[in-house]
């Protein structure tokens, strides 16, 4: 059976049934397209399993991370934050709970779809910085772009661009072991940077570095944001999470706080002062 329902307005009543209209859907577009996270965790979780016996690692972690966000994730060791950052980079799979990366539900994927998610949408700068050391530097940055299906002179134009971005063009042509370990970072970033990914993540990407080189990354991570990415990143330290405009900690598999860069340098102060 079909109802129909009809109404004879006014013109009048029309014009202004159309602007109400307009109104609505161009502010449920401007509402979703602004605040669509690029990352929503619900309740996430993720236990190891080693013969018969159950490791939970990650407890239920809800999350939300909006997009062009600068995010540092704190916690102690053995909390879950690198667990957490190869969930994020579609790395591995959590084992409970939904991630929803740029509105699509990545939790359920498989490993090629998730290997397609990784390579168009994601960087990831490695703890260790992974880098081949039979490459060039330029090379070694080009890599991501061979997985796209990108041809040799594009892949080599790519990767000269995103060394320059690092401030690094001059020593595309050095291996690992002519480069100091800041510069392998940069090349890391670099080829992080490579596929133009719209989320940055980072696990610990000062750690192994003196305090003026990791300023100098911590710079670099500043321009990527500002240039409208969103950038996760691990950390043990302070100054370095300081950088952020919000700092997560997570505490033995859950989320411990979350707070922006006024309260988290109000926190610091006050702990200072003690
Ligand atoms: N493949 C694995 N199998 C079993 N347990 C694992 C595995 N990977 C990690 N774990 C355990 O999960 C917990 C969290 O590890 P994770 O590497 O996420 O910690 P983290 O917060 O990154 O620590 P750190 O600051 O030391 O890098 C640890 O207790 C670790 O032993
Ligand atoms: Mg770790």
């Amino acid at each position: 059976m079909r109802y129909e329902i009809s109404y004879h307005c006014t013109p009048t009543e029309y014009s202004l049934l159309s602007t109400i209209y307009y109104l609505l859907s161009n502010t449920s577009y401007f509402i979703f397209t602004t605040m669509s996270p690029i990352i929503l965790l619900e309740n996430l979780e993720k236990a190891y399993f080693m013969g018969k016996q159950t490791i939970p690692v990650l407890k239920g972690i809800s999350l939300s991370i909006q997009k062009n966000e600068y995010v540092a994730l704190m916690g102690p060791s053995g909390s879950g934050k690198s667990t957490l950052m190869n969930i994020l980079g579609c790395l591995d799979s959590p084992t409970g709970g939904r991630y929803i990366l740029n509105n699509k539900d990545v939790s359920k994927m498989l490993d090629d779809e998730l290997a397609e998610v990784r390579n168009t949408e994601i960087g990831f700068v490695f703890q260790q910085f992974n880098l081949l050391p039979r490459l060039s530097a330029a090379e070694n940055v080009a890599l991501p772009l061979i997985y796209a299906g990108i041809g040799k002179k594009e892949r080599m134009e790519r990767a000269m661009e995103a060394l320059q971005k690092v401030g690094l063009a001059e020593r595309s042509h050095h291996k690992s072991n002519e480069l100091s370990g800041g510069q392998i970072q940069r090349v890391a970033i670099a080829r992080a940077l490579v596929n133009n990914p719209s989320l940055l993540l980072a696990d610990e990407p000062t750690g192994n570095l003196d305090s003026k080189t990791s300023i100098e990354v911590m710079e670099i991570f500043g321009k990527i944001q500002a240039a409208g990415n969103t950038v996760v990143l691990v950390t043990h330290e302070e100054d370095i999470a300081s950088y952020a405009h919000r700092v997560v900690r997570l505490k033995d598999g859950l989320l411990e706080s979350d707070k922006n860069h006024k309260e988290y340098m109000a926190g610091r102060e006050e702990h200072t002062a003690k």
